[in-house]
């Protein structure tokens, strides 16, 4: 079985690259596009680049397609460029499998499951970009394929394969280091999903037949303020350096309050535990 990882070199897909490549049986390529690589064999690709996709997924004609881009700012790029390139060039054969995020659910009255109504945010409010752009390309591809997978996740945290610390542990260890309080806020409730866990799971849809959409994560839900001094804890500092952070937020910047996930349906179909 061939698979191509695109955004190989990020913080999810360098996991499921590794992974993948110790499984026997399964032919794994990857891409990047800023250097350094994370691997040696990756190969530079910049997806929204119409020519140099065509060549790269001609060449390599995968089975199962890992989709492990994000852009930021720029989201919305990558669905109407780098997603339709994809679309264009998969063949009903082809799985496609989608990371999405719980910023979907941007109305933010969670926890949600799956047949929720998705939700975009006006084009003026900071989140729009990422958000309005996760909604689109789950439309697409729900619209246009058949053979895919729609991986939902809240915030990813924890120590990937390859030893990169997801930014907000890094920022909290960075402060506690140095005895210096942190705040994170207590009325934003979200699934938090570990990498390895999350990496897990899409190996597992690579390896199965199984597809539609699936919210991923463990039953527990909490706020950053609760999730942040647990995992201070768990580092072994001092949790009172966590603090609540203001509620107070501008109109246009406002984020959504909770997007947690229901994932009754995901543990129903796999045998594997979220921690
Ligand atoms: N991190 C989270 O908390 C979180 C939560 C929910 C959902 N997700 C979803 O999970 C997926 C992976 O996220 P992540 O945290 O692993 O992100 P990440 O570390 O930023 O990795 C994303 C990768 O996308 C690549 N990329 C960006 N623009 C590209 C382009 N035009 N052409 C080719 N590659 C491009 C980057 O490559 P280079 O590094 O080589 O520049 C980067 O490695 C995304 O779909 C994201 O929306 C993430």
């Amino acid at each position: 079985m061939k698979v191509c990882v695109f955004g190989a070199n990020g913080y999810v897909g360098s996991s499921v690259y590794k992974v993948l490549k110790d499984i026997s049986g399964i032919e794994v390529s990857g891409t990047f596009l800023e250097e350094p690589s994370m691997f040696d064999d990756l190969v530079k690709l910049d997806v929204n680049e119409p020519e140099s996709f065509s060549e790269y997924f001609k060449e390599e004609q995968p089975d199962v397609v890992v989709w492990s881009v994000m852009a930021g700012p720029n989201e919305h790029e990558l669905t109407d460029q780098g997603l339709i390139h994809l679309i264009t060039h998969l063949t009903p054969e082809t799985k496609l499998i989608y990371l999405s995020s719980d910023f979907v659910y941007s109305a933010g009255n969670g926890p949600y499951k799956e047949e929720d109504p998705l939700s975009t945010l006006p084009e003026d409010h900071t989140f729009s970009n990422y958000t309005n752009a996760k909604v689109k390309a789950e439309r697409l591809i729900d619209k246009e394929l058949t053979n895919y997978a729609i991986l939902r996740a809240g915030p990813i945290y924890g120590e990937n394969e390859i030893g990169k610390l997801d930014e907000r542990t890094d920022k909290l260890a960075y402060h506690l280091r140095a005895d210096k309080p942190i705040a994170f806020r207590d009325d934003l409730i979200r699934s938090f999903v570990h990498v390895a866990d999350l990496a897990a799971v899409i190996v597992e849809f690579v390896q199965n037949d199984l597809i539609g959409v699936y919210n991923t994560g463990p039953e527990k839900t909490q706020s950053f303020y609760e999730f942040m001094r647990e995992e201070a804890e768990k580092l072994g500092y001092d949790a009172d350096l966590v603090e609540k952070g203001s509620e107070e937020e501008r109109v246009d910047e406002e984020i959504p309050k909770n997007t947690s996930l229901n994932t009754e349906k995901i543990k129903e179909k796999l045998k594997l535990n979220f921690r």
